[in-house]
């Protein structure tokens, strides 16, 4: 079992984000957007997921696995509640979430289904922010020049994925889920999230009128290939998922463990609480 914290996060969300916060360059700030879009949905399916799960344990086994998701529950739900605010700043650049609508439509055929699906749905996912976190914990320098509060922001959620990562991939075990699906799950869930993200960022991108621009795309590439890329550390952590002795906690957490204590005065620790 892991022992998760609920934080409150102090920052300030209420005065206007820049137009191109992540460090003046269109494309970080799109592509950052485009995620953040997707967490109010996508955090409250895994929410939904790991309860079920929980519901669907028996009764002593429910009792130990209470307090980890209930830990859970409610790191989600805070991210949730500050990247609706993040949300709310960005819409403001005329930017539209298209990526959230898509999504409910396409939750609504696993609504009802085997508890199982949702848990490896939500492991996939999770397994995708676990890698994204720790990327970024390892370098945080693609955040330079923004504003602290959005750094804490961006740093505080990264920490907070890679201590809860393992959850809904226990949970799945926990009742059961097999490799099969367990794969099946993240070969359909990495086309999906990749795709979602990639028109996300382009739209974000088009809408702020910086699409064409030769600048864009070779932050783009950097991002994606470069030394510090996102391919160089991501890649392998990926294909890691589909290993049959494959478990999150393979993956070291000592980066979000160290952020974590360093920052204590940016946060300020609500205990485990219901979302
Ligand atoms: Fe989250
Ligand atoms: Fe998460």
């Amino acid at each position: 079992m892991t022992e998760l914290i609920v934080r409150r996060l102090l920052i300030d969300l209420a005065p206007p984000v820049p137009r191109h916060w992540c460090g003046g360059d269109p494309f970080l700030t799109a592509w950052f957007n485009a995620l953040s879009m997707s967490f109010p949905v996508g955090e409250q399916f895994f929410i939904d997921s790991v309860r079920n799960g929980l519901a669907a344990l028996p009764a002593e086994a429910r009792a130990v696995w209470e307090p980890e998701v209930r830990g859970f529950v409610g790191q989600e739900a805070t991210h949730r509640h500050i990247h609706a605010l993040f949300n709310a700043q960005i819409a403001q650049h005329g930017l539209v979430n298209d990526w959230e609508p898509r999504a409910r439509e396409r939750l609504r055929l696993v609504e009802g289904a085997d508890p199982r699906h949702g848990l490896a749905i939500t492991a996939a996912n999770e397994h995708f922010t676990a890698l994204f976190a720790e990327w970024l914990l390892a370098h945080p320098a693609w955040l330079d020049h923004s504003e602290p509060r959005l750094q804490t922001l961006w740093l505080w959620h990264s920490a907070e994925e890679a201590e809860h990562k393992c959850t809904a991939f226990d949970l799945y075990r926990a009742l059961g889920g097999d490799l099969a699906w367990r794969r099946r799950w993240m070969r359909r869930v990495t086309l999906i999230f990749l795709s979602d993200a990639a028109r996300q960022t382009v739209a974000n991108l088009r809408r702020d009128g910086t699409l064409w621009r030769w600048s864009t795309w070779r932050s783009a590439a950097r991002l994606l290939f470069g030394r510090a890329g996102l391919l160089r550390t991501g890649l392998g952590a990926w294909a890691r998922y589909f290993r049959a002795d494959f478990h999150p906690a393979q993956d070291t957490s000592e980066r979000s463990a160290r952020w974590l204590a360093d920052h204590r005065a940016l946060y300020r620790p609500v205990g485990p609480a219901a979302g």
